[in-house]
């Protein structure tokens, strides 16, 4: 009798014929920086996770990396006296999370740092374009976008990331990249982010939620899929070293298909309400946390991920050391 049951008898051979894993390698974990000194303010919404001023956040990537975490993706997280219609703190000399780029990447050289491309951070609309009239304005947004990617190559981040969903934005950026000498910053493209309600937990994070109106005028709509497919012949035309999807759980098709269809390695977000929603049902003893977010994590891999931007890195990282 053919007996699939034999394979999974124990766990040497279960670990033997086990076609995929998840390892630290796999893995990028986003923080949270803000202005000043000593800060490690708890993110309600995400427990487990802070907002971290410089000083505080290099212990934290001093104990990642003890634990094999080597990259990180890094958010601003600003006060609302520094936002403006045009973003123009993003690039601004001042810029606390440009510092903080340089000091990082002084501190930990072998660390890959990826950064936000976006306006939403820094914007007093809140929205992730340049907005008139209730409108975002597409072409108008890219010099913007470009002129951030260029000040935070020019800090020392190793790869951009978009994620505003705007057309033609990684052309524009690549082009101004190279005409400033940054050839070698990779450029890691939000290329099918879905406008979705996973991103609330993260949106409280950095108070970054649209004054008015919504994003579903560039991410993508939840009920396509072969549209990701021209998101990201775009894309890898444009010359993207990554394509992501966002979120990662809903999304799992997405994931699988583009990484059939394309040769370029594909990053999930297994976003913040992906992350808090585990963290609620385990604080309600609902789930075990542990083994659930392992199992989140594996069907990310499983689906096609070649790496996952998580929040549960670091502790992904403890259980597995
Ligand atoms: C904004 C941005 C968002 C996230 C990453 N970059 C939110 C949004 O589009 O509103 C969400 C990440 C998460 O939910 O973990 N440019």
């Amino acid at each position: 009798m053919i007996r699939p049951r034999r394979n999974r008898k124990s766990e040497t051979v279960r670990s033997m014929v086990r076609e995929t894993t998840v390892s630290v390698n796999d893995l990028i974990y986003p923080l949270f920086l803000v202005d000043g000194k000593e800060i490690a303010d708890p993110i309600l919404s995400l427990p487990g996770q802070n907002r971290w001023s410089v000083d505080m956040v290099l212990h934290e990537l001093e104990s990642c990396v003890k634990l094999g975490i080597n990259s990180f993706v890094l958010f601003p997280g600003l006060d609302d006296s520094l936002k403006d219609a045009d973003a123009s703190y993003s690039y601004n000399d001042r810029n606390f999370y440009l510092k903080a780029i340089s000091t990082i990447k002084k501190e930990f050289p072998n660390c890959c740092l990826i950064s936000d491309v976006a306006m939403d951070p820094y914007s007093s609309d809140g929205h992730d374009g340049l907005v008139l009239d209730g409108k975002i304005l597409n072409d108008e947004t890219l010099p913007i976008l470009a002129k951030m990617a260029v000040a935070q190559a020019d800090a020392g981040i190793d790869i951009v990331g978009p994620s505003d969903m705007m057309d033609g934005r990684v052309e524009y950026i690549r082009e101004e990249l190279d005409a400033h000498g940054h050839e070698e910053v990779s450029i890691m493209s939000y290329t099918a982010k879905y406008a979705s309600a996973f991103y609330g937990p993260f949106r409280d994070a950095l108070d970054s939620a649209p004054k008015s109106g919504d994003k579903k005028s560039y991410q993508m709509d939840p009920g396509n899929k072969y549209e990701a497919i021209r998101e990201a012949e775009l894309d890898e035309s444009e010359g993207a070293d990554f394509l992501m999807v966002k979120p990662a759980l809903c999304y799992l098709d997405i994931i699988h298909m583009l990484k059939k269809d394309f040769n370029i390695p594909i990053a999930a977000y297994n976003v913040s309400g992906e992350y808090a929603m585990l963290k609620a049902a385990a604080q309600n003893g609902w789930l075990d946390y542990n083994t659930s977010m392992q199992e989140m994590l594996l069907s990310i891999k499983r689906a096609g991920a070649d790496v996952i931007l998580t929040y549960a890195a670091k502790e992904f990282a403890i259980l597995n050391k």
